[in-house]
């Protein structure tokens, strides 16, 4: 049995390798520029709770988006807007962000964000209830990606209202499904759990989904530094590297909507 724990030594180790690992990878493929950072300052000043996603996050959002060339987009939990400015950071021309938020104050400050990025003329914040406002964006649908972060115990609520306002090829993403793995035990440990739980379920269970949860710990094994090192200065690239390995504690659930 002792054969199969690793030593103190080895556990040692892989921690400092994480560290760097997370560094290294922040720094090369998810850099935050000055409106990024003062989101998350701003956030600070403001005693918000630090429960923004991270930056490689926030570039895959980016990536994702581009991939699926977004005019619309539909967030549900702003906070202070970070994720926010990376969604609209990978719109089409003239393309739109709708962000939908339950706290004045928090949508204040995310409205501030948007503005200091320069994106107030297409990052908009709704204030209310997501429940409450999901139906009024009938007439602006469909949204062609559509980011689930808010409260947990809605997310399966979510994932219906994502569908009804989405088309055929629209990218339904969700943060936190995982949970440290009680997205998967039979017993929820509490009411978020248990609102990921039916989420990662009703996600395979609906017909026109095809979905995978994606472990997003910032972990990554470095293997290839040339090819890394290429995809970060290719001009014609935009890219991240992201960790999918079988360590992540918590991620991404990703869904595109079929016809
Ligand atoms: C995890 S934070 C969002 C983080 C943000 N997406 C980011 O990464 O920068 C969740 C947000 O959802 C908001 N929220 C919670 N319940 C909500 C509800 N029922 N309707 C709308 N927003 C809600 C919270 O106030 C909080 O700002």
């Amino acid at each position: 049995m002792s054969q199969l724990l690793p030593s103190d030594e080895q556990i040692r180790n892989n921690a400092l390798a994480r560290v760097f690992i997370d560094r290294e990878l922040r720094m090369r493929f998810a850099p935050e520029d000055e409106a990024l950072q003062e989101s998350i300052a701003r956030a600070q000043r403001e005693n918000l709770p630090s429960i923004q996603i991270s930056p490689l996050q926030g570039k895959l959002l980016q990536i994702m988006a581009m991939t699926c060339g977004a005019r619309t987009i539909l967030e549900i939990g702003t906070l202070a807007g970070y994720s926010g400015v990376w969604l609209a950071r990978g719109l089409s021309p003239n393309g739109k962000l709708i962000s939908l938020e339950i706290n004045p104050k928090y949508a204040e400050i995310a409205r501030a964000t948007f503005a200091a990025a320069g994106l107030s003329d297409c990052a908009e914040v709704r204030v209310g209830p997501a429940l409450d406002l999901l139906p009024t964006l009938l007439p602006e649908a469909p949204f062609d990606l559509i980011f689930i972060d808010a409260d947990k115990q809605n997310y399966a609520h979510y994932l219906d209202w994502a569908i009804r306002l989405s088309r055929a090829g629209s990218l339904i993403v969700a943060d936190n499904v995982i949970r440290g793995g009680d997205a998967f035990r039979t017993s929820a440990a509490d009411e978020s759990a248990a609102g990921v739980v039916v989420y990662d379920q009703k996600m395979l269970e609906k017909r026109q989904l095809t979905g995978v949860d994606i472990p997003s710990d910032e972990e990554l094994a470095l293997g290839a530094a040339a090819y890394i090192g290429k995809i970060v200065e290719h001009p014609r690239l935009i890219s991240v590297a992201f960790p999918c390995d079988d360590n992540g504690m918590d991620g991404f659930a990703i869904s595109i909507v079929q016809s």
